[in-house]
């Protein structure tokens, strides 16, 4: 991990300007201020390269793929699955067609759910979430469970913000097939021990669905160190284009899954009253896919790779460090969430304002969080709020970004003590 002392800051070797001035809006000003970007955790924004990618399709190497026999086609179809090619080495997958596009994370889980454990987990069976998943990786499990007759089981998080690990072990035993969890939780910052999650998931004859949502923007990952079975992204959170997201998944178990949704490109042969499939990865990209998106989610990615996640991590550890040290001490602020590790996201809560009056006051000072429940009703149930403020960083943040928080959290408090 990255350490910093008063003289010597990360931000020293680590060249955030020159990452900085890869994003345009963050020259841009609001309400007179000059924009501070702690909502990465809701959608990164997007480096000019992307931009110059997918801009530069559209000029010159743009139409359908995987279709026409004609030049642009076959220029077009080589960007798209030069893409494929680099999500499936951002995620060190075996083989490029485990990468399954789709359109953001919740379709990925919904595609394991209405693919995999609706042909696969019988009734009666359970599937293990936790406390603190996002709405997509809960509601697809409560529509299938209805469908098939199938239980849904919650592991709980602990006071801190852990995945209680005992409660795992207890919980697993009872019928468990499919374990749905998160990676890195998008509240509390909490990065599950996964490698854990996953090989008691596998002794128990379980599959594992991680959500990499929120963890592939912060630290590497690699999928086939995890052992895990599915692991779903989403390219707007990884500095890409939105409408684009990625389903990894180990080839056997795609290769047995039925397809998800029907349409062109997704067959083999059709007639009027029976269809055949495609081999992977097209059986489950049924219809035009986001072509340009997926071609600067590809871009989006090497340039982090070009960067380099381990550098990525330490660096935001820095910030979240010194975030967290400055936030403690404003009078009346709670932080949800403090497992040691953590991703550089922080929850928080000022006794006497309500979380969106924190944001609409911080938007003033020109610095954008988010407010509310964060797609995560169950977790606010748990620790007995309506919302929270969260402070979410990305790459190109910097100490002055968390002055500037701060200052404007000290102003609420100030004004509502
Ligand atoms: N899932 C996104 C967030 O946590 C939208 O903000």
């Amino acid at each position: 991990m990255a350490t910093a002392t008063a003289s010597h800051t990360p931000e020293d070797v680590f060249d955030v300007e020159a990452i900085r001035a890869q994003f345009p809006i963050l020259s841009e000003e609001v309400h007179g201020k000059s924009l501070v970007y702690l909502d990465t955790g809701a959608s990164a924004q997007k480096p000019q390269l992307v931009m110059d990618a997918v801009d530069d399709m559209y000029k010159h190497a743009y139409s359908n793929v995987h279709r026409g026999a004609h030049r642009m086609s076959e220029l077009a179809t080589d960007r798209f699955e030069h893409a494929r090619e680099q999500v499936r080495s951002f995620l060190n997958a075996a083989h490029s067609h485990e990468i399954i596009f789709v359109r953001n994370g919740t379709e990925a889980c919904n595609l394991v759910a209405f693919s995999y454990a609706k042909k696969f987990l019988q009734e009666g069976d359970a599937i293990l979430i936790s406390e603190m998943e996002h709405h997509s990786n809960i509601v697809p499990w409560h529509m299938v469970a209805e469908e098939k007759g199938l239980r849904v089981l919650a592991v709980p998080v602990t006071d801190d913000g852990g995945f209680d690990m005992d409660a795992y072990d207890r919980l697993l035993e009872d019928g468990v097939k499919l374990v749905a969890v998160t990676h890195t939780s998008n509240v509390l910052g909490t990065v599950t021990p996964a490698k854990e999650i996953i090989r008691k998931a596998h002794a128990a004859g379980a599959k594992v669905l991680l959500d990499g949502c929120q963890s592939a923007v912060h630290m590497p990952v690699d999928v086939r160190d995890l052992d895990v079975d599915f692991y779903a992204i989403t390219g707007h959170k990884l500095y890409g284009p939105s409408g684009i997201g990625v389903l990894y998944g180990k080839e056997e178990l795609l290769n047995a899954m039925p397809p998800y949704q029907g349409g062109g490109s997704m067959i083999k042969t059709v007639t009027l009253t029976k269809s055949t499939y495609a081999p992977l990865p097209a059986k489950f990209e049924a219809g035009t896919p986001a072509i340009a998106q997926a071609v600067g989610f590809g871009a989006a990615l090497d340039y982090m790779r070009s960067i380099g996640l381990d550098a990525i991590r330490d660096y935001e550890e820095d910030l979240r460090a010194y975030a967290t040290q400055k936030l403690s001490a404003v009078p009346g602020l709670k932080i949800y969430g403090t497992m040691p590790g953590k991703a550089a996201v922080i929850s928080f809560t000022l006794d006497k304002a309500h979380s969106h009056d924190v944001s609409t006051i911080l938007d003033r000072h020109g610095v954008a969080i988010r407010a509310g429940h964060h797609c995560a009703q169950p977790l606010m149930d748990r620790f007995g709020v309506a919302a929270t403020a969260r402070a979410s960083f990305g790459m190109y943040n910097t100490r002055a970004d968390v002055d500037r928080l701060v200052e404007a959290v000290e102003f609420v408090s100030e004004i509502f003590g």
